[in-house]
């Protein structure tokens, strides 16, 4: 009998594609991706194989990449339309690209598990982050499967967070922090306090592309369970963040100079490793636009499985 540390996990059967070549890593999700110079892409057809990849492994890993601004671009593109962030500082010729810079002057700030940009009414559906400075050892990042979190939780506490809905604020995590003093601090606060009214997702959402149920909700820009005493919600929060956190669930990168991430933003959360602080460590980050959330319906696709 299954046990509650059992959770099967079983490996995609390897698709055959015939531009790229693709290794899973963890039996929850990742995969190292070959066979491809994005400075030079022949073809739409190695786009399409990156993002079926993308929706069967969820997060996958480029190396010895040159991506210039243009070409960062062509691969957002082939995802939907790229978006500008609201305080990250950007690239002097390409608003779409965020400049994530941290040395000692500027230690890092944003080391808590997330999912990219759910304080927005459509959260960011794809991350595309490449690494230009890397120290030698440290600045990894962890992903995790947000399908796998919900899909081992048992019925009653999966029928429980299939009626509830989470509030999500920008200013949740970012107020204080040096990032928006440097976006213009209090004046930066009051704006967004006003283009970004708290906005309110299902906890379990049918994924845009892949329909799977996805748990939404994630301790950096979640403020609280909809229509629940704040000590319920901060008690079944602290819950389903310490099962998110499964370590069976993840996979960790480490960073080169010329690496490569893509990740599937509905379907995981990520974690930035601050141990390499005051070396410098420079990404560069383009996020492409999602869709409005759309609570995930049991009745309607179990008749589907
Ligand atoms: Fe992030």
């Amino acid at each position: 009998m299954a046990h509650a540390g059992h959770y099967a996990l079983k490996l995609n059967p390897k698709p055959d594609y015939q531009h790229i070549k693709v290794e899973p890593i963890t039996l929850a999700l990742g995969a190292y991706v070959s066979g491809v110079n994005f400075s030079d892409v022949c073809s739409n057809m190695v786009y399409a194989e990156i993002a079926d990849a993308l929706w069967k492994y969820h997060v996958l890993f480029f190396r010895n990449q040159t991506l210039p601004g243009k070409s960062h671009l062509a691969l957002a593109r082939s995802f939907g339309k790229p978006e500008v962030h609201e305080i990250f500082q950007a690239d002097n010729d390409y608003p779409e690209i965020s400049i994530l810079e941290n040395d000692n002057k500027r230690p890092p700030e944003i080391n808590t598990w997330h999912t990219d940009t759910t304080f927005r009414k459509k959260p960011s559906l794809c991350t595309i982050l490449f690494c230009e400075t890397m120290p030698e050892a440290g600045g990894d990042t962890m992903w995790l499967n947000q399908n796998l979190a919900f899909e081992t939780l048992s019925e009653p506490i999966r029928e429980m967070l299939l009626g509830l809905e989470a509030e999500h604020d920008i200013l949740n995590y970012y107020a204080g922090t040096e990032m928006l003093e440097g976006a213009g601090g209090e004046e930066k606060g009051l704006e967004l306090r006003k283009t970004h009214p708290v906005v309110r997702h299902p906890v379990i959402i049918s994924h845009p592309i892949t329909r799977k149920p996805c748990l939404l909700v994630n301790p950096t820009h979640t403020k609280k369970l909809s229509g629940l005493r704040s000590l319920e919600s901060h008690r079944i929060l602290q819950f389903l963040y310490e099962h998110q956190q499964t370590p069976e669930f993840t996979v960790r990168f480490r960073w080169e100079p010329g690496s490569i991430s893509i990740w599937d933003n509905f379907a995981t959360q990520h974690y930035a490793f601050a141990d390499y602080y005051p070396m410098h460590r420079k990404m560069r980050r383009i996020t492409v636009e999602g869709e409005n959330t759309e609570a995930y319906d049991l009745r309607r696709f179990s008749n589907n499985c």
